[in-house]
Parts: structure tokens; sequence; C-alpha cells
């Protein structure tokens, strides 16, 4: 990992991104005769907006920003840009990248920093030539001066909690397990500082979460029930309560999967799990002032010889009968438990986050999450509001009632599968049965993992929802 730091002196010679309006020469960048004619010719043209290459072993690059544009764009501009930026210093195995802002707005180098410190990222641990594939990017240093020692260190941890995130959704199954998961929440819990319980196969059958133990039916795995709890000097009196998808690995069951494709990045089922581990993580390092409840309610979904069968009625935690039609829609059968398990918290609100329909995938594809709830508008005006802010966005659904009729079964209370239309929001809408609290769902399928690398995000596992988390509870 890239550490992100402020230097007060430029460091003359070094990899270097420039952030300005418009582009004029300063003799801190350190630039060359040649480079500065270069530079100046290239941005005559007033629609060049950025440039960047490579003089003689050192990274020139300038971005033009247009502070008329509205922030939250502008921020992911210099976010993209810092993250190819850092991908050309890699690509000369450079260690340092320093950013210059000769804008008003430190936002700016906080973000392009941002971006290519999450751009940095590797998944190599398995690769044992890995030593020489190793990014040498290191050190990225913000020059000049009005930068907040507390604002940087958030920076350095919601990018570490993200490259966490993204390390547990691309472990494949056979290294990663439901017991693995918790485990790996435990380790978290422990370097971060919050508390992490793991209930087991045991406790869960006492506590009769029938939701978690069919989809668990035919696995030769336990499941595992997480509950994570962060307090510290907190603003709000009822728990923030973050569920998340934990299904190791989705065959879809007896439902099976189709191939050829449709199973091959199933391993990243357990990325709302993942993204809710990972946001108690950056919001204990960063000890904000709230008080957080997480639940991962985690399993693989497989067809062995125990598998839940579709037809079978399974009994809920919350004593709810569901008539199971679908084995591939596994992921609503283990959260309703979990949602049901946080009634008993009378949460201020609870936010469950899911690679739960590829319906959401079809409607908007990998650039966005979409969202449902019944939550105060203040919620769900704030969630977007942090949607935009770290471009994690959200896409908002209806939650009309009449969803939730698609889910009425003629033979047991509800069923787990609606029609062919709005796969996403009646899988919301039969979530909603298991709550008495204000709800609000986000449903990742979509970016949660990406067949080819975008900007910052990498190819795999994007640690989205971990950001989003951060910067929602960071200005509760
Ligand atoms: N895990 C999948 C959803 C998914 C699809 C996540 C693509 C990431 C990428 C989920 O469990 C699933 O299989 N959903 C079914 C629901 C259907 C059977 C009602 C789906 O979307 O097809
Ligand atoms: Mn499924
Ligand atoms: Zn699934």
């Amino acid at each position: 990992m890239a550490t992100i730091q402020a230097q007060k002196k430029a460091s003359p010679g070094s990899h270097i991104l420039v952030i300005s309006t418009t582009w004029k020469n300063h003799t801190d960048y350190g630039l060359s005769k040649e480079e500065v004619g270069y530079l100046d010719g290239y941005f005559k043209d007033a629609a060049k907006k950025q440039q960047s290459f490579n003089s003689c072993g050192r990274i020139i690059s300038v971005l033009l920003v247009d502070p008329k544009k509205e922030a939250h764009l502008v921020m992911e501009t210099c976010r993209k840009h810092g993250g190819s930026v850092a991908d050309m210093v890699n690509g000369i195995k450079g260690k340092d990248l320093n950013i210059y802002n000769a804008t008003k707005q430190v936002s700016y180098s906080y973000a392009a920093a941002e971006g290519a410190a999450l751009a940095n990222y590797q998944f190599i641990k398995h690769k044992t030539t890995a030593k020489d594939q190793k990014n040498a990017l290191q050190h990225i240093n913000l020059t000049g001066s009005g930068f907040d020692a507390k604002v940087l260190n958030k920076l350095n941890i919601v990018v570490s909690a993200t490259t966490k995130a993204r390390d547990l959704v691309n472990e494949p199954v056979n290294l990663l397990n439901a017991t693995d998961l918790a485990n790996a929440f435990k380790h978290m819990g422990k370097e971060a500082g919050f508390k992490v319980e793991v209930y087991n196969k045991k406790k869960i059958t006492e506590l009769k979460m029938g939701g978690l133990l069919s989809v668990n039916a035919g696995s030769v795995d336990e499941p595992t029930f997480t509950i994570m709890e962060y307090k510290h000097k907190a603003k709000n009196k009822k728990p923030f309560v973050l569920v998340g998808k934990g299904v190791v690995y989705d065959t879809g069951g007896l439902s099976l999967k189709p191939t050829p494709n449709s199973m091959d990045a199933m391993k990243c089922d357990m990325a709302g799990a993942a993204a809710v581990g990972a946001a108690m993580y950056a919001i204990a390092k960063a000890k904000l002032n709230v008080h957080v409840i997480a639940l991962v309610p985690a399993t693989d979904n497989r067809p062995g010889f125990n598998a839940f069968a579709p037809g079978d009625i399974i009994t809920m935690m919350d004593g709810t009968t569901v008539e199971m039609l679908n084995s591939d829609a596994e992921g609503r059968m283990i959260l309703a438990d979990a949602l049901h398990f946080a009634k008993r918290y009378k949460p201020e609100l609870t936010i469950d986050i899911a690679t739960l329909t590829g319906a959401a995938m079809a409607a908007i594809g990998t650039s966005g999450i979409v969202s449902m709830g019944n939550a105060p508008k203040k919620y769900s005006d704030k969630l977007k509001a942090s949607g935009n802010n770290v471009f994690e966005r959200l896409a908002e659904f209806p939650f009309w009632d009449d969803y939730a009729d698609q889910m009425k079964s003629d033979i047991a209370d509800q069923k787990n599968l609606g029609s062919s239309y709005a796969g996403s929001i009646t899988a919301g809408k039969f979530l909603e049965k298991y709550t008495d609290y204000p709800y609000y769902h986000l449903d990742i399928a979509g970016p949660a993992f990406i067949p080819a690398k975008d900007g910052y995000r990498p190819k795999g596992g994007t640690g989205t929802g971990v950001r989003l988390f951060f910067d929602f509870f960071n200005s509760i």
C-alpha cells in the first residue's frame, strides 16, 4: 500500500502531478525549458485538459480542472487522473509521486491521492513470482500547505480498509469459507478496536435461523453469524446496524447456475459482508463518534446431498414461512434472519448491502449501487450525498408496496421468488418484511466485482460500500 502524506517542500526531480485550473509553470515543479515549452504549446488549445508523459524516466502529468463544475464530478476527475498517473509511475517502477495543487481546493489533492492509492492495489498473494510484479509506488506526497493531518489519516485508513475488502472478495472459496470469513473479521476487530462475536452452527440452530440454515443445508462447511460492534463517544443514541450478505460462494444450489460463465465470479457473493467488515475497521481505526453494529450471516450455497430443494417450505427465525422456489435466490434467505435479529438493537437505521440480484446489474450496470428503502429522507439523502462524494453513486428505485404482493405464496407466508420483472425491488420488498425499524437496502451486484479494470477500480473485487459507509458515518 502507498502512504499518502503531506510534504512542505518540493522534492525536485520526482514524478509529479500538477492540478490547476490553467496551465502555468512554477519553479517548484523542476521542469526543464523543453518540458515547459512543450506544455505551454500543448495547453494553448483550450480543449486540452490533461497531459501525462514520461520525460527521460520522470513522469510529468498536468490536470486542468474546472471548479465551476459540480464538486463531486471534479473530485472524481482528480481521483481518476491520480489513478492513471499512479499506473504510469508503477509502469517504470517509481516509488514516489508528488502532487502539486495550484488551486485553492485542497480537496483536489486529497482526491488525486486517493485515486492514486486505490489504483495501486494488487491481488498477487497467490502468485509465486509476485516479487518482481509488486508495485513500486510507496509514497504519495501532497506538496503545499493547508493539509489537515486528520483528513490525511482518514484517507489512509479508508484506502487500507478498501484494500481489505477487495482482498476478502478476491479470495476464492477454497481458501475462504464462512468460518474463515468470520476469523478475518475477528482479526480486523482486534487490529482496529471493535468487538467481534461469532455464532457457530450450534448457536445458529438454537436461534432457529431457518433461512441461514436452509441455504447451508447443501454445504459441508458450517455457517457463521458474525456480530461486530463499535461504540465510541457516540453522537447517535440508538445504534446504526449494517447487514452484509456473506455468501462465500453461490453455485445457485439445486437451482444450479448455468454454464458457461454465470458462476465464475461467484466468490464475490460475500462482497456485502466484506464491505461492512471493512467499514467497521475504518470507523474504529478513525475513532469516529458513532455506535455501529454490523451483522454478517455467512455460508456457501451448494447443491450437496441435503441441499434445500425448490418447493421446500422454510420457517425463518421470526416464524415466517417461506416457500423456497429457487435456491439461487439464497441471499434474501440469509439476510432475512439477520434483519430480524437486528430488531433487538432497536436501530436508528439499518442498512443492508448485498450482491443480491442480477437484475440490479442488468438495470444500471457496474457504475453504481441500486438502492431503495423506507428510511427517513434525511438518511436516504445523506446516503445519496455520500454516494456522490465517494463516487459510489446510489440509483434509488421505487419501494412501492405493490411489489410485495409478488412475494405472496399460496401455501406459505411468502415465496422467495417474484415475477420476471423488477427483480431487485421484489427482493428488497421480501426483506422489508423482516424489519420493524427504518430500513435502507443497497444492491451491489453490479459494482462489487468488475470484469476489467476501470480507472482506480481494479479488475475483480472493488471494495464498493466501504468508502460510502465511511463517508456516511464520518459526518453523522
Ligand atoms: N448472487 C446472485 C446475484 C448476482 C448476480 C451477484 C450477478 C453478482 C453478479 C444472487 O444470489 C442470485 O443468484 N440472484 C438471482 C435471483 C433470482 C433467482 C430471483 C438472480 O439475480 O438471478
Ligand atoms: Mn444466488
Ligand atoms: Zn447470491
